[in-house]
């Protein structure tokens, strides 16, 4: 009997009923590589699939937890335990996938696509270059790099979660970009990867997600090439005081009411003001980046430091 009319039960099958159907949407992660990009994606990667066995890196839901049993993290304003905190981001991500690209246009009046553009102009990206996306999700940043690094190029989308990267995935494929390989990763050890594989590395809304920031910032350093630079955008701290009122304002009410209204959960929405709150200020995230290793470390604050674009070197 055929299933097709049966509703999709699972967040990933959810996120797989999406009218624009891949020709890899039934093929796990990462195995959906476009064609002619095996070899290049075997050359970043510690890890080969064995026939038939689900390779390392392609995490089940609520995997790559860090620190050890017992101990406490935040979640928002929540206090977890550090273990759970992996699986709490992926139910958010996983309930919003299918609504998250209409939402941040709704969210930010599609001002996040200028804060994108200036964190790929700052990325001096260039053709010929191996780019990583980590927490790349629906894949705005991969889309731009599979352009500007060319067919001699190379973008691995990344992300933690099926859900966002399933969408990614076919939003690039039917975007016709062909130099891009899509990976489930933990950002805090990039296990698939190999050290000194990328020119570029970048996290675009991802880094106050990650339950241990200082092991992904060291991941990222590691899988660098000597020579190579790390782009972090991310919410951040408002440098000017009345306008951070008005911002609180905003978030607190109308992010959760619009989450409601266009994704039917106001808890990832809330969860994202909360997590934007509690997300290390410019300064200190310049600190954990000195800390990881990189150099030559600066950031950019933009729309008055709600976002700053943060970049390091690996020298
Ligand atoms: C707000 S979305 C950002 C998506 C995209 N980079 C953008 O700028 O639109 C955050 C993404 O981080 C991912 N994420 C959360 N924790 C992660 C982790 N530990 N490792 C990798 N990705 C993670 C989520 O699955 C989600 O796709």
């Amino acid at each position: 009997m055929s299933n097709e009319n049966q509703k999709p039960t699972s967040p990933t099958e959810q996120a797989q009923s999406s009218d624009k159907v891949s020709p890899f949407l039934n093929s796990p992660l990462p195995q959906g590589t476009p064609q002619g990009q095996q070899q290049t994606l075997q050359q970043t990667l510690t890890d080969t699939p064995v026939n038939g066995s689900v390779p390392k890196y392609n995490l089940p839901r609520g995997a790559g937890n860090t620190g050890n049993v017992g101990e406490t993290t935040h979640f928002g304003y929540s206090t977890v335990r550090t273990e759970d905190k992996a699986q709490k981001v992926a139910e958010v991500f996983h309930s919003v996938a299918s609504k998250y690209d209409l939402m941040n246009d709704l969210m930010s009046f599609g001002i996040h696509r200028l804060w994108k553009r200036f964190a790929i102009n700052m990325s001096g990206v260039r053709r010929g270059q191996h780019v990583l996306d980590i927490a790349g999700g629906t894949g705005d940043l991969a889309k731009v790099f599979s352009r500007e690094v060319g067919p001699q190029g190379h973008v691995v989308l990344s992300d933690i979660n099926e859900s966002m990267l399933n969408v990614g995935r076919d939003r690039l494929i039917d975007a016709g970009c062909t130099n891009v390989d899509f990976v489930l990763a933990n950002a805090e050890t990039l296990e698939p990867f190999a050290d000194n594989s990328f020119d570029l590395v970048t996290i675009s809304f991802g880094l106050r997600n990650v339950t241990d920031k200082d092991a992904a910032l060291a991941s990222m350093f590691r899988v660098l090439k000597p020579g190579g630079r790390l782009l972090i955008l991310e919410f951040s701290k408002p440098v000017f005081e009345p306008f951070s009122k008005l911002y609180d304002l905003y978030s607190f009410t109308a992010l959760p009411i619009m989450g409601k209204l266009v994704a039917n959960d106001s808890e990832s929405y809330k969860y994202l003001a909360e997590s934007i709150r509690m997300h290390p200020d410019q300064r200190t995230l310049k600190g954990m980046m000195e800390n990881a290793g990189f150099q030559n470390c600066d950031y950019h604050n933009l729309t008055a430091g709600i976002v700053a674009v943060h970049r390091g070197f690996k020298l």
